[in-house]
């Protein structure tokens, strides 16, 4: 991998970032009942959790939690993920518990992590964002993000936003 791995932790001004822990498990099957999916069981969500924190170390890229600097509730979780596009160009990707939103938080864990990928060397993200999703557009133009091209699928247009690092 010509790649230099992302960090484990990373502190804004405001939150703290971190590797996925058992803990989160319940914060996110909540962030799964919010989507409006079938929730996941305690147990299902920390396997899904612990599998997040094992594959990091292999991959280079990974989501962390987001907290409050000294605080421990849960607020969602912001990374680089491969998704629609590659390990060399990944997207990026953020989804926060809705009494988080609204804060800035998104777009806060969304710059540090920009910066976290522009170190390990990558020279372009993506984010594929489904065309009713206002705020997370906005998240996208506030960090430098510009629309490049849509693809369609069986639920509807996908909007492919670029931000060269
Ligand atoms: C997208 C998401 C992460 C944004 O989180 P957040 O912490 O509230 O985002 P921020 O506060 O940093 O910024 C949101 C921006 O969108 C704006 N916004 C929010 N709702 C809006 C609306 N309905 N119309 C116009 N602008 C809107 C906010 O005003 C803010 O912009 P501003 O700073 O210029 O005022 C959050 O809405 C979320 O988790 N959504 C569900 C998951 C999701 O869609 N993830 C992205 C998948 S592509």
């Amino acid at each position: 991998m010509p790649y230099q791995p992302m960090p484990f932790s990373l502190e804004t001004e405001r939150l703290t970032l971190a590797l996925w822990d058992d803990v989160d498990a319940a914060g996110y099957r909540e962030l799964v009942g919010e989507r409006g999916d079938e929730m996941p069981t305690l147990d299902g969500a920390r396997d899904e959790v612990r599998e997040a924190r094992e594959n990091a170390p292999g991959r280079g890229i990974h989501c962390m939690t987001l907290r409050r600097r000294g605080e421990d509730e849960f607020l969602g979780y912001c990374g680089l993920v491969i998704g629609r596009a590659t390990i060399e160009e990944p997207e990026i990707a953020y989804e926060l518990l809705r009494r988080a939103h609204g804060n800035g938080y998104a777009t806060e864990a969304a710059a540090a992590i920009v910066d976290a990928a522009r170190a390990t060397g990558r020279k372009r993200l993506w984010s594929t964002v489904r065309t009713w999703n206002t705020p997370s557009f906005r998240v996208l133009e506030k960090i430098g993000f510009r629309r490049d091209h849509t693809t369609t699928d069986d639920r509807g247009d996908i909007v492919w936003n670029v931000l060269d690092l």
